[in-house]
């Protein structure tokens, strides 16, 4: 049985509306958190040497007037990834394709689809100053929250996505194709956060504390609070902030915005306060924190 993130999508059909919507409803509980993890480790790449795709097909956003990534279809990725599963090696992907699962706890964990809130903190990030920060997107997926920070002339990015073939074929065909120029400055970390700050510790990325630190759809699993709130201690210099941006409530799983502040407050080192939240509605935010002042 799996876990799925399955509710009804309207717009499914649309390729342009291919974002996630909805809420969360589970089939199977999260595995048990002494369950083995996927290590956390660095993509090496000769960035040199890459180039974009040709003739990719994409679906484009308009972030604001001035801004604007492209992706590569996730709808496109899920059509070639089910025409070669027959004769090739079953990876997570194909899986979850194959179970028509948006999520399996501890091998898929969503990154192939891009979800709504990331939408919502790219347009944020779109109108802020980031030229020379250094930024790292946590739970990466396409990356265009990073991406943009990337084009706006952040100095580094660091993506990290939990599966290695959704870096390989949706986040860095994303690099190449909207900051080919740029490329050399971003690092890639695939698996699980618990030992993310280990992989980065002995990668080839000279800097290890960040101005800002970007994660969207990221909070659904309360088991996973205390692995991130690790890893913005980390990776978050002194004066940096973070910027989750996530939905209130995630239906079947419990996660959401009010346990996030909650388990931060907890945990003691960080503040948090809403920056931004959904209009016609409170169904989604973005919240930002920063290290609590001694
Ligand atoms: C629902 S996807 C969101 C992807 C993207 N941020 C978006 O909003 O479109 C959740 C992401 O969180 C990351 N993730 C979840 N649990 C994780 C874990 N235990 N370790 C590492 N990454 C994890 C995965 O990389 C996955 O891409």
């Amino acid at each position: 049985m799996s876990f799925c993130f399955n509710f009804p999508n309207p717009e499914a059909d649309n390729e342009n509306q291919y974002e996630k919507t909805g809420s969360i409803s589970t089939e199977k509980e999260s595995p048990d958190q002494d369950e083995e993890e996927i290590p956390a480790i660095e993509m090496k790449l000769d960035w040199k040497h890459l180039t974009p795709c040709k003739n990719p097909n994409t679906i484009a956003y308009d972030f604001n007037e001035t801004s604007t990534l492209v992706s590569i279809s996730p709808k496109h990725l899920e059509i070639i990834l089910k025409e070669n599963s027959e004769n090739s090696e079953i990876t997570p992907l194909k899986e979850a394709l194959q179970n028509q699962c948006d999520l399996i706890p501890n091998k898929y964990e969503g990154g192939l689809q891009i979800w709504e809130c990331s939408i919502d903190l790219t347009k944020y990030i779109s109108n802020q100053m980031l030229s020379g920060s250094s930024v790292a997107e946590i739970g990466c997926g396409a990356g265009l929250p990073g991406l943009c920070a990337l084009k706006k002339g952040a100095s580094t990015v660091l993506f990290q996505d939990f599966n290695s073939e959704v870096l390989t074929k949706l986040t860095l065909p994303n690099i190449l194709l909207n900051c080919y120029e740029e490329r050399e400055r971003c690092y890639l970390f695939s698996g699980d956060w618990g030992s993310l700050p280990q992989a980065v510790n002995h990668s080839t990325i000279s800097l290890q504390k960040f101005d800002i630190i970007l994660t969207a759809e990221t909070i659904y699993n309360t088991k996973n609070y205390q692995k991130l709130i690790n890893i913005f201690d980390f990776l978050l210099k002194e004066n940096g902030y973070i910027l989750i941006a996530a939905k209130n409530y995630y239906f079947g799983v419990g996660g959401g915005t009010r346990q996030f502040e909650e388990s931060l407050k907890e945990d003691g080192r960080f503040t948090s306060s809403v920056c931004w939240t959904k209009a016609d509605g409170l169904s989604r935010e973005i919240i930002c924190a920063q290290r609590k002042k001694t």
